[in-house]
């Protein structure tokens, strides 16, 4: 398989252009022949214009590239080799919602022929490959897994907004179902990851390998966020304490903060899901997930606490919060804990509630959460609340802050970036 896609006899299809997708497929196109498909009509429009939908890569990343879009399945079945980028998200319960991922792999076994393969890129709890998705391309296709056609996963580890750690410099997990598969697609990765591949032993193993990256991370930044619960009892700043603690040579450096997003909020729960159809509560996992889910409405209520003790009543209160995505520097607002701080704060009365994010989207804020963003400050304030650590909002001068606050305003400051910039606001971190 390979060596047909480096001499381009055989073409990549790559299904799902979103931020894991659309950098994946461009990445092909430069060195093998790609077909770019994605459901959403308009997004395939935009692209075809040279814009990222996710405001991820500039123009310039479409230029040189051996690559047709497409939003009619059927334009996929040219291809030979068909990696799936969809969405893996939770529904309400928190249980996996897999219907655009195995709506993919029928889109995929509609076209499957003998000898292609299928790489899954989308987060999933370990078994659901082989388990769910591989029935359905068998069923689809009338071919039989392994001998007719190969299967394999492969992670994806970017990291939106991260200039740094780009898809082509992070080693990337490759597996395959047999011996054959997971070298030729370990190759096929190889191709355009200058990082290198670490072929893992088994397609379970690499779904495993990607679902505890984002647990530990999630644990770890609980496990903050409840020592900053704590300390805040203690009247003790978490981040000096953290600061202090990292001069031990082993001291992991993570900090307390708001977890939403797709990945990292999202991924636990497929293992927890897993386990638990297995007959294991899984803990230490839940519990983890239960503190980083309660942040927004913790920094609510101490908000609150805090401005009713400077005798102003809620229906008076005029706050300001900057950033409404999940994280920092980019557009992307699934999930975002931004969300629950402004209920939580709705609940308590408030009603003069600003928002202002110079990435996010005011239509995607109105429609998914209905939203407003303004630009302006529409002070005084009696709290601004630095929630998402967005460039624009990191390096403000205090007098800047100073002129849209009210008397005796609070700055909430939930990242730590401020501490020891701001000296004429009342200060509170987490
Ligand atoms: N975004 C990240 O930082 C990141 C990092 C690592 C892993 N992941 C994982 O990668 C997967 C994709 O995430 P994403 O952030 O790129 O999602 P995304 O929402 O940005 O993109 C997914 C794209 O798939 C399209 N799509 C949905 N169903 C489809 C179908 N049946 N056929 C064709 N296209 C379809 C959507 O229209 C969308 O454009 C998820 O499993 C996610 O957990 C994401």
């Amino acid at each position: 398989m390979y060596e047909e896609i480096k001499s381009k006899q055989a073409s990549i299809a790559v299904v799902g252009l979103g931020y894991v997708g659309l950098p994946i497929a461009l990445e092909f196109a430069r060195k093998a022949s790609v077909i770019g498909f994605d459901l959403k009509q308009d997004r395939v429009e935009m692209i075809r214009q040279k814009q990222d939908p996710s405001k991820e890569m500039p123009p310039s990343a479409f230029e040189g590239v051996d690559i047709a879009y497409t939003s009619d399945p059927q334009d996929i079945q040219s291809a030979r080799f068909y990696i799936v980028t969809v969405p893996t998200p939770i529904n309400e319960h928190n249980e996996p919602e897999l219907t655009p991922l195995l709506n993919a792999t029928h889109s995929v076994g509609k076209v499957l022929k003998k000898g292609d393969y299928v790489v899954f890129e989308s987060t999933v709890f370990p078994g659901a490959t082989e388990e769910e998705c591989v029935p359905v391309l068998e069923n689809e296709s009338g071919l039989q897994y392994i001998r007719d056609f190969k299967v394999g996963f492969s992670p994806e580890r970017i990291n939106p907004g991260d200039k740094n750690h780009t898809l082509v410099s992070i080693q990337k997990v490759t597996s395959g179902c047999d011996e054959e598969s997971a070298r030729e697609i370990s190759r096929v990765y190889d191709m355009i990851i200058q990082a290198g591949v670490h072929q893992a032993s088994s397609i379970k193993v690499a779904e495993a390998a990607k679902i505890i990256e984002n647990t530990q991370r999630d644990l770890n930044i609980a496990f903050m966020n409840e020592l900053s619960i704590i300390f805040n009892r203690m009247g003790i700043n978490t981040f000096e304490v953290i600061e202090a603690a990292a001069t031990k040579w082993n001291f992991l450096k993570f900090y307390p903060g708001l977890v939403g997003g797709h990945c990292i909020g999202v991924d636990p729960y497929y293992l927890t899901y897993k386990a638990q159809e297995l007959g294991y509560h899984a803990q230490i996992i839940n519990a983890g997930r239960y503190v980083n889910d309660s942040m927004g409405r913790y920094l609510a209520k101490q908000v609150v606490k805090k401005l009713i003790n400077k005798d102003k009543h809620p229906r008076q209160m005029r706050i300001q919060i900057l950033g409404a995505t999940f994280k920092e520097n980019v557009s992307d607002i699934r999930n975002s804990r931004v969300v629950d701080l402004i209920d939580e704060l709705k609940s308590y009365g408030i009603q003069k509630i600003d928002v202002m994010d110079p990435y996010a989207s005011v239509r995607e804020l109105k429609e998914e959460y209905g939203l407003e963003l303004t630009e302006s400050n529409d002070g005084p304030y009696d709290a601004i609340i630095l929630a998402v650590n967005h460039d624009q909002f990191t390096d403000m001068p205090e007098q800047e802050f100073i002129q849209r606050a009210a008397p005796d305003a609070l700055f909430v400051d939930v990242k730590g970036i401020y501490r020891n910039k701001i000296h004429h606001l009342d200060y509170w971190s987490l």
